[in-house]
Order: C-alpha cells, then sequence, then structure tokens
C-alpha cells in the first residue's frame, strides 16, 4: 500500500533529501546528522578527554554517543537513554525509556552514583508539530529534565550540554544555570538549521 503523508511531512522529507549533512552522515555511516552539531562544539570547545565518564540523554539513533565513545578510549564510559531503541554501541549502557518517569530517572541517578560524571550532554527534543506554542515548552520541560539529572550527576567542575529553543522562558532557563555554572555559552553549530530556533548551551565548571 502506498504511504500517505501529510503536508508538512513531505516538506521535511524534500528537505531532508537536499541537506548535505544528511548527505554527509549518509556516506559516512554516521547514525544521524546530529554528529555534525557535536562535533562542531567538540572541536570548538573540546568537550571530551580520554577516560571521562558521559551521559547522554536522548541518545538514539546513537550519533553522540558513538562520537564521544571513540574519543573516551576503553577506560572511560558513556550512559545512555532514550525513550526509542538504539542499536548497541561497544562501551555504552543504554537504558530505554521515559526521562519524564521517576522510575527511569532514578534508574539513571542509581546507575552513576559511583561514578565520576564530567559531562552530561543532552539532545533531548519532542515531536516537532511546528507550533511554537507548543513545541517550546515541551522542548524546554526537557531541557529542565536534563538539568535536574546534570545537577544530581555531575562532579564539580563538571560540564552540561543542553539543546533549547529559544522562545519564552528561554531567559528564565539561562538564569537558572547561572545558579550551578560559572560559565554559560550559547552555540549554534553549523550543522543546526537556520531556521530552527534551536541552540545549544554549554555550561561549565559546576559549582556543585
Ligand atoms: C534529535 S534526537 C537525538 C539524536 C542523538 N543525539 C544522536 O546523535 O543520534 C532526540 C531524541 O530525544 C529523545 N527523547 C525525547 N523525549 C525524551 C524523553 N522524555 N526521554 C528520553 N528520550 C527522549 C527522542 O526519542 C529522540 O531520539
Amino acid at each position: 500500500m502506498k504511504k500517505k503523508y501529510s503536508s508538512s511531512s513531505k516538506r521535511w522529507l524534500k528537505r531532508n533529501f537536499k541537506d548535505r549533512f544528511v548527505q554527509c552522515a549518509r556516506q559516512n555511516n554516521l547514525r544521524s546528522r546530529a554528529w555534525f552539531k557535536l562535533h562542531d562544539i567538540h572541536i570548538k570547545y573540546c568537550l571530551f578527554v580520554r577516560g571521562m565518564n558521559v551521559i547522554d540523554l536522548g541518545s538514539a539513533p546513537g550519533s553522540w554517543s558513538k562520537y564521544a565513545i571513540k574519543i573516551l578510549g576503553k577506560c572511560g564510559h558513556v550512559i545512555s537513554c532514550d525513550i526509542n531503541n538504539m542499536n548497541p554501541i561497544p562501551g555504552v549502557y543504554f537504558f530505554q525509556g521515559n526521562l519524564m518517569q521517576e522510575k527511569i530517572f532514578n534508574q539513571i541517578l542509581n546507575h552513576t552514583i559511583t561514578k565520576q560524571i564530567s559531562l552530561v550532554m543532552s539532545d533531548m527534543s519532542p515531536n516537532i508539530t511546528g507550533i511554537s506554542s507548543i513545541d517550546i515548552p515541551r522542548s524546554l520541560n526537557l531541557s529542565e529534565l536534563a538539568m535536574k539529572i546534570a545537577v544530581a550527576t555531575l562532579c564539580k567542575r563538571g560540564t552540561f550540554l543542553v539543546k533549547v529553543f529559544q522562545g519564552l522562558g528561554f531567559g528564565d532557563f539561562l538564569n537558572k544555570l547561572g545558579c550551578f555554572f560559572t560559565t554559560i555559552k550559547i552555540c549554534k553549530p553549523n550543522a543546526s538549521r537556520n531556521h530552527s530556533r534551536e541552540v545549544f548551551i554549554l555550561a561549565r565548571d559546576f559549582k556543585k
């Protein structure tokens, strides 16, 4: 049976087909175009160091986890979580579940309690409706959730990287981060689409 797409899905498919980062990800066997965003941020701000322990929230299909573990090496760890399943990556410990649920949230905390977590990164994104009054608060909810996990798990001087959609509540979120971290930077990697409200906040030097 022929699949029917809504007009917004058709627009998305058309745009994706032409996107140079999508093409490049396919050619290089990367799990998603999100790889380029993390690469860009790492090149500028040097996020990963060999042997580190990292939490990756909203990790599927897994390009960020794969990127991280390659640099961290065998003595580093990546603990990842997503609602969706993710194909296994050697060295990456994956939890499948919704982080909004207390049970999953606690599983992450229990698993990391004995580890020194130096970086928490979140690329979590809600299902985009295209209606900003819906998408922005949903995205902000996920960013706040990621912040709670970062605050509960990071070691002193640790780093938090989080995707946020700019809009109502963005300023308040920045202010909250300012209570926990010494430096805050807003990054818009090249692979982040110009028309998208998405930016990444890089918060460093956790005050614990
Ligand atoms: C843009 S994708 C992440 C791509 C990933 N960084 C990569 O490099 O492959 C956003 C992910 O956030 C996940 N997500 C959204 N809400 C979530 C939640 N409440 N709990 C866990 N994962 C969530 C989605 O399932 C989706 O896989």
